[in-house]
């Protein structure tokens, strides 16, 4: 089979590997998350590497370099997925990663670093709500309060790692040195417009959004839908729906963009006023102080919404991340690599999507190469790619892998 349509099935096999029976939705820590582990695994082991999961859940594989325990070029992505989601953003790239290393394998090429496939298990952050924390905790930036985030079942973080067989004490132990890593590169959908509307496969990302997330409870006063007059109520769902179409319009006045994709009323019966409405607030920008500025705004009006509605307002901060630059170096490795492939100029473009390089980003340089995914669709069960996109992906990382390989591992 040629190399794109294994990496194809392969995005298909783990996509059967799904905590619902229809649909794909496979989160931080879940056994289903833990057997993709497993089968990834056996993908890097055929391919020659050395494989371990780590303290923090993330599936590792090493193909040595010329000399042993040279550093490495960590290449890869995540194999977490939203609610509902489609079978490529994350696995694609990890898929692509581990047909790179194949690849040196047949050829029996050795480079001057070695090279790490990493499929890190909580990008999306859907199930304790924080993200980043496979990625965070490789480069070192774990957060001790992590350990109380609880899922929507009521399950910690903690108690998440020791079901999944993990020992919370050692999440140390998942930090790398950054004298051990000489850069990450990481092929990723573009979950957006541009490449398709260019009509091109691939491109070079320039720079990921930043972004913070937040979970905010207004609270009123529950009361009988039937005899409480308008004058009387404190309704915490009008108060809320208020404030969501604030947001909207505060994001927009901005530029920056805004999203309300959770919200839980209670107590949720046809016949009674919302006392408690809770709901999450995701806001990114190419800036951060554009990002910050917008957040800001959004508090102000909330406040502003809660103070005329008799409401209190509960705003809990649950990520930020800054926005990220990708080396230049690495950028001009992915920019050649695409243009040797594509043959025109490589299209240069920003990620509104966040993605584990951001994590990594504290503790070595980043490089994206995005692939055209069919019209920008993402997070959603329709997400595509084409077949021959894959296969120029595939060429096109094995190239900007070779050549970051060779000038990381030139002598300084
Ligand atoms: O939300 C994001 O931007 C990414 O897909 N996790
Ligand atoms: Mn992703
Ligand atoms: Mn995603």
């Amino acid at each position: 089979m040629h190399d794109a349509d294994q990496i194809l099935a392969a995005c298909d096999e783990l996509a059967r590997l799904s905590e619902t029976d229809t649909g794909i939705m496979r989160r931080y820590l879940t056994p289903v998350h833990l057997d993709a582990n497993a089968r990834v695994a056996q993908w890097m082991h055929e391919a020659g590497m050395a494989v371990h999961q780590d303290a923090a859940g993330n599936q590792w594989g090493r193909y040595e370099g010329l000399e042993a325990d040279a550093p490495a070029l960590v290449i890869g992505s995540h194999l977490d997925t939203v609610p509902d989601a489609g079978r490529y953003d994350g696995i694609l790239g990890v898929m692509l990663a581990i047909g790179v290393v194949q690849r040196l394998q047949r050829s029996g090429r050795r480079l001057p670093c070695a090279i790490e496939v990493v499929a890190f298990g909580d990008e999306e952050g859907t199930r304790f709500g924080s993200t980043l924390l496979g990625s965070r905790a490789v480069a070192g930036t774990w957060e001790p309060e992590w350990w109380a985030l609880t899922d929507p079942t009521g399950i910690c973080l903690e108690q998440a790692f020791e079901a999944a067989g993990l020992v919370p004490g050692r999440i140390d132990t998942a930090r790398r040195e950054s004298s051990q890593i000489v850069g990450y590169l990481e092929a990723h959908i573009e979950q957006g417009p541009v490449l398709e509307d260019r009509d091109l496969a691939l491109g070079v990302v320039t720079a990921i959004a930043g972004a913070r997330r937040a979970r905010i409870t207004l609270t009123g006063c529950a009361g009988h839908a039937g005899t409480t007059p308008f004058d009387l109520r404190r309704d915490a769902l009008c108060g809320a729906s208020e404030a969501v179409l604030a947001i909207e319009a505060l994001a927009r006045a901005s530029g920056a963009v805004a999203t309300v994709g959770e919200m839980n009323v209670a107590p949720g019966a046809v016949n009674v006023i919302p006392g408690d409405v809770s709901f999450s607030l995701d806001v990114r920008a190419q800036e951060d102080a554009v990002r910050d500025r917008t957040v800001a705004a959004i508090v102000e009006s909330l406040e502003r919404i809660c103070t005329a509605r008799e409401l209190t307002m509960h705003w809990e901060d649950t990520h930020s991340a800054s926005a990220v630059a990708c080396a230049d170096w690495l950028q001009d490795c992915v920019s050649r690599a695409v243009t040797q492939v594509q043959g025109d100029e490589a299209l240069h473009l920003f990620s509104g999507a966040g993605h584990d390089a951001m994590a990594m980003a504290s503790l070595t340089d980043v490089g994206m190469l995005f692939i055209r995914c069919g019209g920008g669709v993402s997070h959603h069960p329709d997400e595509s790619v084409r077949a021959d996109d894959v296969a120029m992906a595939l060429d096109a990382f094995e190239i900007a892998v070779i050549r970051a390989a060779r000038q990381a591992g030139l002598p300084a």
